[in-house]
């Protein structure tokens, strides 16, 4: 049994939750369920970043004070995550108390090390990144590189974190802890930012008030980067409650999308090595989620509202979807018709008829009572799950949801092979028929432990129905130890009942192209 600790970044509050934002967040909660499934302690944060000058003007174009707008903005995500929900232990709010106590001791802590230092800061700046750019980095006609809008020239006397002195730390960092950052292609992109040369960076401001006091220097506040990345230790408690901080730090997964790596995989290991604790244990990296060939982002009008697609496709087909069809790191085009030809072919066909033809079959030749399986050594299927549950087990340890499911599928797909090899529902009652329905209830509650980190609505409604008691879910039920995921454990005898279908099949409205 170990620990897990999993983030998610923390989103902009001006940005009301998109799918791209509910694409990480989804991650981060299947990893935990998983991680919960495999009996280990897990602690999933997320939530909000409100600093900063983006957030101080949306507020002010609105009429509002900032906190008042960002509490009333900040609610839009608790709401989206409850309304998914998503099992996230904690929400930080980079607005709150214990975040800015936090960030005051962190970076006293870099400036008591003698890393900061004070200097006149001056370039182009992108209020959407929240980012300075160097001129080269710009697209044609002075656009920020990622959001294609124009950069602002920025002046002012602020503090540096002497990011330069960490190269050599950094590369020796990368060095030691090959697995770090994944996938390989963004260890080498943030490899070529330090080797490229690391210049320091301006992290504090006295033009805005809107942000975290600077403890040692009236008038400044942080900038709102150096201000947001600590939230992955605030929300543990550091400085604060040095037991917690110890417990969870630092064997830590952060999940981010590639537009953020620079800061996550670069300036934030070495602001805590100047802080004086150990680097985050690793970081995974994923792609875009594309709408028309175009990342999915408020700027590009092409928001989809992960709610009002879970409340049409349902959370599980949603979730199902953004973890099975792009593997995880890639860049992947969002459709409509890919989620509902998945919907249909997977949930409904594949795993739907499994266990409606199941238990129609166990109604009509069992009376209603499950059989037991056969043993490993004479059932078919018994290699197969004992094949699938290992590939699974790797799936999720590689980062790569995607494996795990197909790999699910594959058993999913072998048990109804093998009914309609057998044919039970043409035969008369008896062994062969018993054995055939047995190995099949033995495959649906391998199943449905298997698929609930990802389909934790109709997991619990498969084992119901197969007449088991507790939860799927159960931590440790994934534990190689307990052996619950072991060919056998359906005990036969169980009452089996018939149902609506778990995944209705869906018909895309004719008037959608
Ligand atoms: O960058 N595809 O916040 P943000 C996939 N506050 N993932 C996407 C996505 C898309 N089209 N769009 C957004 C910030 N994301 C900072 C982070 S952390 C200390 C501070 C996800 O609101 C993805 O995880 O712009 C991406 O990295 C994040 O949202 C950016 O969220
Ligand atoms: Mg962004």
């Amino acid at each position: 049994m170990g620990r897990f600790y999993v983030t998610t970044p923390i989103y902009y509050v001006n940005d009301v939750p998109h799918l791209g934002n509910a694409y990480t967040t989804t991650v981060g909660d299947a990893l935990a369920r998983w991680h919960r499934l495999l009996g280990d302690e897990v602690w999933y944060l997320t939530g909000t970043d409100e600093h900063g000058l983006k957030v101080l003007r949306t507020a002010t174009d609105q009429g509002m004070q900032p906190k008042a707008w960002t509490d009333r903005t900040s609610r839009r995500f608790v709401d989206a995550w409850r309304a998914l929900e998503m099992s996230n232990d904690d929400f930080i709010r980079t607005t709150e108390e214990r975040h800015h106590r936090s960030v005051q001791l962190f970076m006293q802590a870099i400036y008591d090390n003698g890393y900061l230092r004070k200097g006149t800061y001056e370039g182009w700046y992108c209020v959407s990144c929240e980012a300075y750019y160097q001129e080269t980095e710009l697209v044609e006609g002075r656009l920020c590189p990622v959001h294609e809008r124009p950069v602002e020239w920025f002046s002012e006397e602020n503090w540096f974190f002497e990011l330069s002195r960490f190269e050599d730390r950094l590369l020796a960092w990368y060095e030691e802890s090959p697995g770090a950052v994944q996938p390989e292609t963004r260890r080498n992109e943030a490899l070529g930012i330090i080797k490229g040369g690391l210049h320091d960076i301006s992290i504090t401001r006295t033009s805005i008030d809107w942000g975290v006091p600077v403890p040692w220097d009236e008038g400044h506040v942080f900038y709102v980067w150096y201000d947001a990345l600590v939230n992955y230790v605030s929300a543990i408690g550091f400085g604060v409650d040095d037991e917690r901080f110890r417990k969870w730090w630092p064997s830590v997964c952060h999940l981010l999308g590639k537009d953020i790596v620079r800061f996550h995989c670069v300036w934030w290991p070495a602001m805590c090595m100047a802080a004086g604790i150990d680097p985050p244990a690793s970081f995974f990296v994923h792609g875009y989620l594309l709408v028309g060939g175009k990342k999915m982002a408020k700027s590009a009008f092409n928001q989809i509202d992960p709610v009002e697609l879970a409340g049409d496709v349902g959370i599980d087909a949603l979730r199902y979807y953004l973890l099975r069809e792009v593997p995880l790191g890639n860049d992947g085009e969002f459709t409509y018709e890919g989620l509902i030809g998945r919907y249909n072919s997977e949930l409904a066909n594949n795993l739907g008829n499994l266990l409606s033809r199941v238990s129609a079959v166990v109604v009509s030749k069992c009376a209603g009572v499950g059989p037991p399986p056969q043993p490993a050594s004479s059932s078919r299927l018994a290699a197969a799950a004992a094949e699938v549950v290992e590939d699974v087990r790797r799936g999720w340890a590689g980062f790569a949801p995607q494996e795990a499911l197909e790999a699910t599928w594959r058993l999913i797909r072998a048990a109804n092979a093998e009914l309609e090899a057998v044919e039970p529902w043409r035969r008369e009652p008896g062994p062969e028929v018993d054995a055939v329905l047995g190995d099949a209830l033995e495959v649906l509650r391998i199943v449905a432990v298997l698929v609930s980190p990802v389909l934790f609505k109709v997991a619990p409604e498969i084992w119901r129905r197969i007449g088991l008691e507790g939860s799927p879910e159960a931590p440790g039920n994934a534990a190689v130890e307990d052996g619950v995921l072991a060919w056998g454990g359906y005990p036969g005898g169980l009452p089996v009942t018939k149902g609506s279908p778990i995944f209705p099949r869906r018909v895309v409205d004719a008037g959608v192209e």
